[in-house]
């Protein structure tokens, strides 16, 4: 790969990525962990714009504090009341003006295909923070580098999704990246909130292999070495009572472990309801806050290329 190859470009699917890239990226992050403080002068004296339409905190202040410990600094909103749009802003012009006030855009909006269409108007890189139901790019490179670190591999890894898998963002564009690195993939869902059609298809179409099933039992659990927990999107019900009918259909707790191989990792993007016990917080197979903390270093990662100070 070229030095630099990185250098200007946008973030907005990870298949924007090839495999060796998806590599880089994984070396890259590893790097800049165990750089620490050291990082802290990488992007001294450039600008991360954070424009937030969606609600967000750990993606918006993941993104925020990245920028803070490369030693940058940051500029932007976190409603779409206190931005411009509340004037009637088209996407398209805002992004025109952010591109003049700073040199990389982190950006969360709720209509899919959002962030692809802002990078056609900036002369910036933009970095897709979620579009709608659709896309969370650096959830989910983070969440590989996460597997990366825990389980040393990636090739062979059984890995169990179980939640509302079919609004779940972070979901969809981590089954697209680990399809890609011979993942095995099972999917568990309260009945109607199965992965979506198009996801399926692609799978099929590329002879990935997946088992689907409603809910999950011990006879699957106990195969996994990952457990991928997401909650139910309210926000992208259609009703309220729909909502209503599937809360707590699925928990995992203690109970639930003592079932599963011992080594199994729990991993979940947070915000979490209640579908993970608390008690499960203390045990070394709890790796949400870890996947977290992995989820920053691949932020400062993504900025730092983008900004083309690493190569
Ligand atoms: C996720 C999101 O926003 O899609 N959160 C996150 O970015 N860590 C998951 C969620 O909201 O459930």
């Amino acid at each position: 790969m070229e030095p630099y190859a990185f250098k200007g470009r946008h973030v907005v699917d990870v298949n924007d990525f090839d495999d060796e890239e998806i590599q880089h990226l994984i070396e890259v992050c590893s790097r800049i962990q165990a750089m620490g403080d050291e990082a802290r002068g990488l992007a001294r004296g450039k600008i991360l714009a954070t424009l937030f339409w969606e609600p967000s905190t750990r993606t918006r202040l993941s993104f925020e504090s990245a920028m803070y410990r490369l030693g940058g600094q940051v500029l932007g909103f976190s409603e779409a009341q206190t931005s411009s749009a509340a004037k009637g802003e088209t996407l398209s012009d805002t992004i025109r003006m952010v591109a003049l006030y700073a040199d990389v855009i982190a950006m969360r909006h709720q209509l899919e295909g959002s962030a692809l269409a802002a990078s056609q108007y900036s002369a910036i890189p933009i970095i897709n923070g979620g579009d709608g139901a659709h896309l969370h790019p650096t959830q989910t490179l983070g969440d590989i580098y996460t597997l990366v670190k825990e389980k040393e591999r990636l090739e062979g890894l059984k890995v169990g999704f179980l939640g509302d898998l079919l609004f779940g963002r972070t979901v969809h564009t981590l089954v697209k990246l680990l399809a890609r690195f011979g993942v095995h993939m099972s999917f568990f869902a309260p009945e109607g909130l199965h992965i979506p059609e198009y996801l399926r298809a692609a799978l099929r179409a590329s002879g990935i292999h997946f088992y689907e099933q409603e809910g999950l039992d011990d006879e699957c659990l106990k195969d996994l070495d990952v457990l991928y927990v997401t909650r139910l999107q309210k926000e992208r019900f259609f009703s309220e009572e729909e909502y209503l009918r599937k809360k707590n259909s699925y928990l995992v707790n203690k109970e639930t472990l003592a079932k599963a191989k011992q080594d199994v990792l729990i991993l979940h993007p947070l915000p979490r309801n209640e579908e993970i016990h608390v008690e499960v917080d203390t045990l070394p197979n709890a790796g949400y806050f870890r996947q977290a903390e992995y989820g920053l270093h691949m932020r400062m990662a993504l900025i730092s290329l983008c900004l083309g100070v690493l190569p």
